[in-house]
């Protein structure tokens, strides 16, 4: 990290909320992780980031590179908004390819008051990734196809290879019908031919307009994964799909949500090891005015490790890589939970936590985790199955003292299949609660206590008859050279 991130990282060290070890920029907005590409052994990570504070608009692309895939150093600006250009309005999100030996990002770039005029265009670099010439054609794909009849929703190019050609997926919308995703393709990256939408969705299903898709094969399976505005809800959601894809038309099989969270806008990579690898924007879940007077806003998921379920289900993991921040350590085992009368807490504690829990659930009422609570439980995020429902919750009517949180819960429903023990996985950081139960179902939530002993961790349970059968904890290091 060169001297001047680490100082500007080092403004934020007392900030409790903020994570230590997934990551984000040095200040400042970041939203989708971009050009995720391995090179030389190293992975490149990208993503959308305004310089010029904690708030969304004016998107370059921010640039890190990690040989570990969780210690970051913070790499210049890739791409910038040309003034007068195809992309003076901003570099929106894309991908990263190998042409070659020609390391090649695509992106969308857009021009108009509210970015309504969308087109896609290239960048290659010939210094190891570290600065970036636009294609002076640029842009190469303006026109949109006779289906989407709009250019304000018509975006985040996925590009890959197969063996006829350069492959490539837009997302974006039929009006009055549907997200939709589109298909090209190319012999160079430059010429696109545009072939069939690959899939229309249902808008009262998968909402109005699809955003950042990811297609590729996992296992005998083809997997899309998209991000997608849902009306009239106003909320966001990522979709994905598993099925056949065939003639370059795709045969859905399995629909399932990504995320029961704030994760959105995600993108996979395959690396050298042969792994699908995933990561995804942490939305922020307070006002716009707490973003800016942080300072900060955005975080990026631990990279998940995605593989296909023998049920065609989506499976993940967080990468095995992150266990080497573990430290102290504690494991309970056997503990019924009808005899548990108060909370117990456990040990270590802290705002950085890795958690590991297997539990028999029981049919009778509920229970969990508190985390970020304080020990007169004045604030407390609880993570809880209640039995009865089949659902697991993250609970924040208590996550804080302050105004301008969101207090609402994040709900998963039927997480468990027949006779199956919840497995849980929480990786705490700050304000970043990333939950992934049994291998498929997510959570990832958002919680901002005031107060800085907001830091114990508790078993509780309600009138459960079920039961703990193990749990692992561990206190996170930080990825960032130590406070001075
Ligand atoms: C998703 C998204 C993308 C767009 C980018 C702009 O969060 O809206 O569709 O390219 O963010 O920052």
């Amino acid at each position: 990290m060169d001297s001047i991130s680490a100082l500007r990282r080092q403004r934020h060290f007392n900030d409790h909320q903020r994570p230590q070890y997934h990551f984000l920029p040095p200040a400042n907005w970041m939203n989708d992780p971009n050009g995720l590409i391995q090179w030389d052994g190293q992975y490149h990570l990208f993503y959308q980031y305004n310089p010029d504070g904690a708030y969304h608009a004016n998107m370059h692309w921010g640039h890190a590179v990690s040989s570990d895939l969780i210690h970051w150093t913070d790499l210049p600006i890739a791409l910038k908004p040309t003034p007068g250009g195809w992309d003076e309005g901003g570099c929106w999100s894309g991908c990263a390819v190998n042409n070659n030996g020609v390391p090649t990002l695509m992106y969308t770039g857009v021009r108009g008051k509210r970015g309504e005029n969308q087109a896609q265009g290239i960048a290659t670099s010939s210094d190891n990734l570290l600065t970036w010439q636009q294609y002076p054609g640029n842009p190469v794909i303006s026109q949109i196809p006779p289906e989407a009849r709009q250019r304000h929703d018509f975006r985040d190019p996925f590009v890959w290879r197969e063996d006829d050609g350069w492959y490539l997926l837009l997302a974006s919308r039929v009006e009055g019908i549907g997200g939709t995703v589109f298909l090209y393709r190319s012999p160079d990256l430059i010429h696109w031919e545009y072939l069939n939408p690959l899939l229309i969705g249902r808008m009262e299903q998968t909402g109005r307009t699809w955003e950042c898709p990811n297609f590729f094969r996992l296992g005998d399976k083809w997997v899309l994964i998209l991000s997608a505005h849902i009306d009239p809800e106003r909320t966001a959601k990522v979709f994905y799909f598993v099925g056949e894809y065939r003639e370059h038309r795709f045969y859905p099989e399995i629909e399932g949500i990504f995320d029961y969270g704030v994760l959105y806008a995600p993108l996979t990579m395959q690396d050298d090891r042969g792994r699908r690898l995933l990561w995804g924007w942490l939305r922020e879940d307070r006002t716009v005015e707490k973003q800016l007077a942080a300072g900060w806003s955005g975080v990026q998921s631990i990279p998940r490790v995605l593989t296909l379920l023998p049920d065609h289900r989506l499976g993940m993991a967080p990468a095995p890589e992150v266990e080497q921040l573990r430290g102290e350590h504690q494991r309970y085992t056997n503990i019924s939970l009808s005899t548990l009368t108060e909370e117990m807490r456990l040990e270590p504690d802290g705002h950085a936590l890795d958690i590991v829990a297997e539990f028999e659930p029981g049919q009778t009422g509920l229970f969990g985790l508190s985390v970020l609570a304080t020990r007169d439980g004045q604030e407390k995020t609880r993570i809880l199955y209640d039995a009865p429902t089949q659902r697991l919750i993250v609970e924040r009517m208590q996550s804080s003292l302050a105004d301008g949180v969101n207090p609402y819960a994040h709900a998963a429903p039927h997480p468990l299949l027949p006779g199956e023990r919840l497995q849980l996985r929480i990786l705490l950081d700050g304000s970043v609660i990333e939950i992934i139960a049994n291998q498929r179902t997510s959570i990832v939530s958002r919680a901002y206590p005031t107060r800085a002993d907001s830091t114990e961790l508790t078993l509780f349970a309600h009138h459960s008859d079920g039961h703990l059968a193990s749990l692992d904890v561990w206190k996170m290091a930080s990825i960032w050279p130590a406070q001075e």
